[in-house]
């Protein structure tokens, strides 16, 4: 017998990044898992399955987030006057340190998948710590929370403190075992993500190392790229062979060329730096309300999006201060004004459309067919219930999904669908 499940709403959703897909009052047909189709009027065939009617609720496909740090959940909207670097010293490495003790990252890491779960998220791309047996804890909340994820051990053997810094061998030991410990769980839904953190934090042999295991366990690769200033200067000292800071990482083959690769920010990627990302598929994760709270400067988005480039949107938690994708959308439309007023005048600024897309289909690509409501996607699913945001004005569905865009949370996640089941 076929799994099917039938949801009834007003359904909205984006093939391309330019325009919406709307079908109102519409049943969309949930078949072993993956989307069978998009009924105005339900074919004679179907009649005999159950309907989960959601009345004049919302229905669109889950969101991506391409980038966020679980263990930086605990200090989420504070201490954001500081740039990445001294950011990253005097907020981030003392609270990343604190997960070497397994209890309180599972008393922390229980918080973040919880209220993971109940936000619109249905996959994300998530960093733990160098810590190996905590990285599991995080693994094993997420894995029973429902979600999609890939999931990092952070790799760093520089430019920490002692308590936040492996050995170099130490480093790359661990990230086996941590792979063996990860095939032993046979999990279903939580998947392995190489992680060196960034260029500063690894050295040029631990690169070498890691991309050894990378090759023999077939993994893709998460890290952070032209994100600030100071950083990308520190780079070019750090690596003095490399031509521009994404060259760092491809000299040693962690840069897309054989393995699915994100990079978080590409602030300021040079031309080179966007060629060579576009000739190895690198996704770029755009960050925009990081890209604020550290100062960093403002991502030539809408450019990536017209050349081509995969780009999904990233909450960067806690350079963000939110897990909430709809506010990463809002940010993003209105950085890119900023850079569009201020910056550059040759690209306007995003259009909802174009925000939403990177949330659910853009970002979602880097899990396969997710993101969408095109026959044989993923069946990602959220249904949204915009009552509490309701005026007493008639408003198309498209008007609801831009109010969303600016004003929704997790209080307007009314059920959540992750490859067919039902999760809240
Ligand atoms: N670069 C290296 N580590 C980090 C981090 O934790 N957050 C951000 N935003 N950038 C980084
Ligand atoms: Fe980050």
């Amino acid at each position: 017998m076929d799994d099917i499940k039938i949801l009834k709403g007003n359904i909205i959703y984006t093939k391309t990044k330019d325009e919406f897909e709307i079908c109102e009052h519409g049943y969309l047909v949930c078949k072993d898992g993956k989307v069978e189709g998009i009924y105005q009027t339900l074919p004679f065939r179907l009649g005999g399955e159950p309907i989960e009617d959601h009345g004049d609720c919302l229905i669109i496909p889950g969101m991506t987030d391409l980038h966020i740090h679980a263990p930086q959940y605990t200090f989420r909207g504070t201490g954001m006057d500081l740039e990445l670097l001294e950011w990253l010293e005097t907020n981030t490495f003392p609270e990343e340190a604190k997960y070497k003790d397994v209890l309180y990252a599972n008393e922390a890491y229980a918080k973040f998948a919880k209220n993971l779960k109940h936000s619109s998220t249905t996959r994300a791309c998530v960093f733990g710590t160098i810590h190996r047996r905590s990285t599991l804890v995080l693994m094993d909340h997420l894995e029973r929370s429902g979600l999609v994820t890939m999931v990092g051990k952070v790799n760093m053997d520089r430019n920490s403190p002692d308590e936040l810094r492996e050995g170099t061998q130490e480093s790359a030991e661990e990230t086996v075992e941590w792979m063996k410990d990860v095939q032993h769980k046979k999990y279903k839904n939580t998947l392995p993500i190489l992680t060196p953190r960034f260029i500063p934090s690894c050295t040029d042999e631990l690169l070498d190392m890691l991309k050894m295991v990378q090759m023999r366990y077939q993994i893709p690769v998460q890290s952070h790229l032209s994100e600030n200033l100071s950083e990308i200067e520190w780079v070019k000292e750090l690596c003095p062979y490399a031509e521009f800071y994404g060259d760092a990482y491809d000299h040693f083959g962690l840069f897309g060329a054989d393995a699915p690769t994100v990079m978080a920010h590409c602030v300021y990627s040079t031309e080179e730096e966007i060629q060579r990302m576009k000739e190895n598929g690198v996704y770029v994760v755009h960050c925009p309300e990081s890209n604020e709270n550290l100062s960093s400067g403002i991502a030539p988005v809408k450019r990536y999006l017209e050349e081509g480039l995969s780009v999904g949107l990233g909450s960067d938690v806690a350079g963000g201060s939110t897990e909430n994708l709809f506010r990463a959308m809002a940010h993003a439309i209105q950085m890119s004004k900023m850079r569009w007023r201020l910056v550059d005048q040759k690209y306007p600024a995003l259009k909802s459309e174009e925000a939403f897309y990177m949330a659910t289909k853009g970002g979602g690509s880097f899990f396969g067919k997710v993101g969408s409501f095109e026959e044989g996607y993923e069946f990602d699913a959220v249904v949204l219930d915009d009552s509490r945001l309701e005026s007493s004005r008639q408003m198309s569905v498209k008007d609801r999904l831009e109010r969303m865009i600016y004003l929704a949370d997790e209080r307007e996640v009314k059920a959540k669908y992750v490859r067919g089941n039902k999760i809240i």
